[in-house]
C-alpha cells in the first residue's frame, strides 16, 4: 500500500510517521531510526540532525549534484524533512568495503565507531571510514572513494508520514570496481544486511 512511483523509478515507501519517530527520539534520547530501502536488505537510517546537534540544519548541499543522469542527479540542495526540517536519511553501509555502519551507537568522539553526537561524523568500525553527515555524507577520514549515500525523503504535512522516494547515489555494491561514482551504479542483492531495531540506540 505504501508504493507508488517515486523519484526515477525507485518506489514511494513509507518510512514512519513522525508521531512515532518522534516519540522515539524522546524515550531514548536517540534521534536515529533504521528503516530498509529500497530493498529489504539495504538497511538505511533517518537521522534528526537537528536533534543530534543542537542546531539548525534545514538543508544539504547535494555531494554527488551533477554526477548522474536524471533527476535524481539534478538535485542540488536536499531539504531536511519533518517538523523543524531537519530530518535526513542515510545509507547504513559503508561504501568502502561494506561494513555495516553502526549509527545506532552515539559517541562523542569521532576516533569511537559510531554515530559522533559533537560533530555528525560516522565512524566505519572497519577500516576507519569517516562520513560528515551534516555535510552530506563527505568523506573526512579513512579509505572510502565516495560520499555515503543518500535517501531522498518527502515529508506529507497533513498526516505527519515521512517517505523514501529515493537515493542520491548507489550504495555499496561488491560486483563493480568502486573508484569512481560512475563506476558503481549497481545495487547488490547478494548482499544479506539486517536492518537493526527500533528504538535500538546505545550510548558509546
Ligand atoms: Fe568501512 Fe572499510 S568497510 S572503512
Amino acid at each position: 500500500v505504501n508504493n507508488n512511483d517515486g523519484l526515477a523509478g525507485f518506489p514511494k515507501y513509507k518510512i514512519v510517521n513522525i508521531k512515532d519517530f518522534q516519540q522515539q527520539v524522546q524515550s531514548t534520547g536517540c534521534p536515529v531510526y533504521f528503516f530498509a530501502y529500497p530493498l529489504t536488505n539495504e538497511p538505511c537510517f533517518l537521522v534528526d540532525l537537528e536533534a543530534l546537534l543542537g542546531k539548525p540544519v534545514p538543508q544539504i548541499e547535494n555531494p554527488y549534484y551533477g554526477q548522474f543522469a536524471g533527476p535524481l542527479g539534478s538535485i542540488k540542495v536536499i531539504k531536511g524533512v519533518g517538523p523543524n526540517n531537519s530530518i535526513y536519511g542515510f545509507s547504513d553501509v559503508c561504501v568502502h568495503l561494506g561494513c555495516q555502519l553502526p549509527a545506532q551507537v552515539l559517541v562523542t568522539s569521532p576516533n569511537d565507531p559510531g554515530l559522533d553526537i559533537e560533530d555528525s561524523i560516522l565512524h566505519c568500525p572497519c577500516h576507519g571510514s569517516m562520513y560528515l553527515l551534516e555535510k552530506g555524507g563527505i568523506v573526512v577520514g579513512g579509505p572510502a572513494p565516495r560520499p555515503l549515500p543518500m535517501v531522498i525523503l518527502e515529508y506529507d504535512e497533513n498526516t505527519g508520514d515521512i517517505y523514501a522516494v529515493g537515493t542520491n547515489a548507489p550504495y555499496f555494491s561488491a560486483s563493480i570496481p568502486r573508484t569512481t561514482p560512475t563506476d558503481n551504479l549497481l545495487y547488490d542483492p547478494r548482499y544479506d544486511y539486517s536492518t537493526p531495531s527500533n528504538p535500538s540506540c546505545s550510548k558509546g
